[in-house]
């Protein structure tokens, strides 16, 4: 029938009712998309969390999905889910882009980078162990071949969306063999990538700079190792509303899962008054990733304009507007 499928993961809390705002939003945009929901609640393997063979294959053969918030329990036993989809798919690249939101007022008003973060290894590795009582040792796993494979993606992304500059964010006066292996990597990859410009700066320093001025980093993508995306991602954020209105998409060889990064919000659930828009936008994402990129522009107009109207903002932003008015707005304003 001409179109292509999607595996759809709608999530925990909120996660439903911002899915059904992204369906309604591309039909009504005739997005060439159909859905396929599934269940990712785990299941249990050799003793181990894994993911539902059925969820594995549906997204095995669509190569995409879109993916609501998870919810992941503190402690010990329960490994998040966010991260086992991770790394059963090999999604090695975590993109997330940070654009200022005509219309949602914050103290910055021209922010345009993108944060692309490490996103099988690092800090998030899991390995973890009680050295003797009271002394336990977690690794930082950092090894040439997934550093080289974010870094060439890296800069491969920035050459193809006309940023002219890669910024290797790290912090090797410290972190001597394990920044200091990513640092190299970046270096060497550069080569590669005679018309972009590389340099690096250290995590503090770079924190620091991005909340007193934002502007410097519109020009860059800066590229990182898994945890201090995790927290430099957060904080750019930050800068422009907070994880509601932030995209992310989780790249591999094989296949791409878009994700909103915010939390399921369980205390405002089923009550229609969640922002659908960082997970529009990364349905966005994932329209341009599968090469849709007039039905992609089509929709990201239309959220555009409808958060610069400033009339629907839904109640999770200060506003009044329900989930489903601010979809009607967007489909108004197709
Ligand atoms: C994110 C989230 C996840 C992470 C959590 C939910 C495991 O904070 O996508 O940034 O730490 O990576
Ligand atoms: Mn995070």
């Amino acid at each position: 029938d001409g179109k292509f499928t999607v595996s759809l993961i709608e999530g925990d809390g909120i996660g439903p009712e911002i899915s059904q705002s992204v369906k309604d939003i591309f039909s009504a945009a005739n997005a060439p998309v159909k859905w396929e929901p599934i269940s990712v609640d785990p299941v249990f393997k050799d003793g181990k969390q894994a993911i539902p063979d059925e969820a594995i294959d549906s997204i095995t053969r669509n190569y995409v999905a879109l993916k609501g918030p998870l919810a992941t329990p503190i402690g010990k036993g329960h490994v998040s889910l966010n991260l086992t989809l991770r790394r059963t798919f090999n999604l090695f690249a975590n993109v997330r882009p940070c654009k200022s939101i005509q219309g949602y007022k914050t103290p910055y008003d021209d922010v345009d980078t993108v944060l692309i973060r490490e996103n099988t290894e690092g800090e998030y590795s899991g390995i973890e162990h009680v050295v003797v009582d009271g002394v336990v040792q977690s690794i930082k796993l950092i090894t040439r071949e997934a550093s080289e494979r974010v870094l060439r993606f890296a800069f491969q992304y920035a050459q193809d969306i006309g940023k002219p500059k890669v910024r290797a964010v790290h912090k090797a006066t410290i972190m001597k063999m394990s920044d200091g292996l990513f640092l190299s990597c970046a270096r060497k990859i550069s080569k590669e990538f005679p018309n972009v410009e590389f340099d690096a700066e250290l995590l503090d320093n770079a924190c620091l700079k991005v909340v007193s001025d934002p502007t410097p980093y519109n020009d860059k993508v800066l590229v990182m190792p898994n945890l201090y995306g995790d927290i430099l991602s957060d904080m750019c954020a930050g800068l422009i509303g907070g994880l509601g209105l932030t995209p992310s998409g989780n790249i591999g060889d094989e296949c791409s899962i878009f994700e909103a990064v915010h939390g399921s919000a369980p205390d405002i659930a089923g009550k229609g008054l969640a922002n659908p828009t960082a997970l529009l936008l990364s349905s966005i994402m994932m329209l341009q990733h599968m090469g849709l990129t007039e039905h992609a522009s089509k929709i990201q107009a239309a959220i555009f304009k409808t958060l610069a109207e400033g009339k629907t903002i839904t109640g999770d932003l200060g506003g009044k507007a329900k989930t489903h008015e601010y979809a009607d707005a967007v489909i108004k304003n197709l």
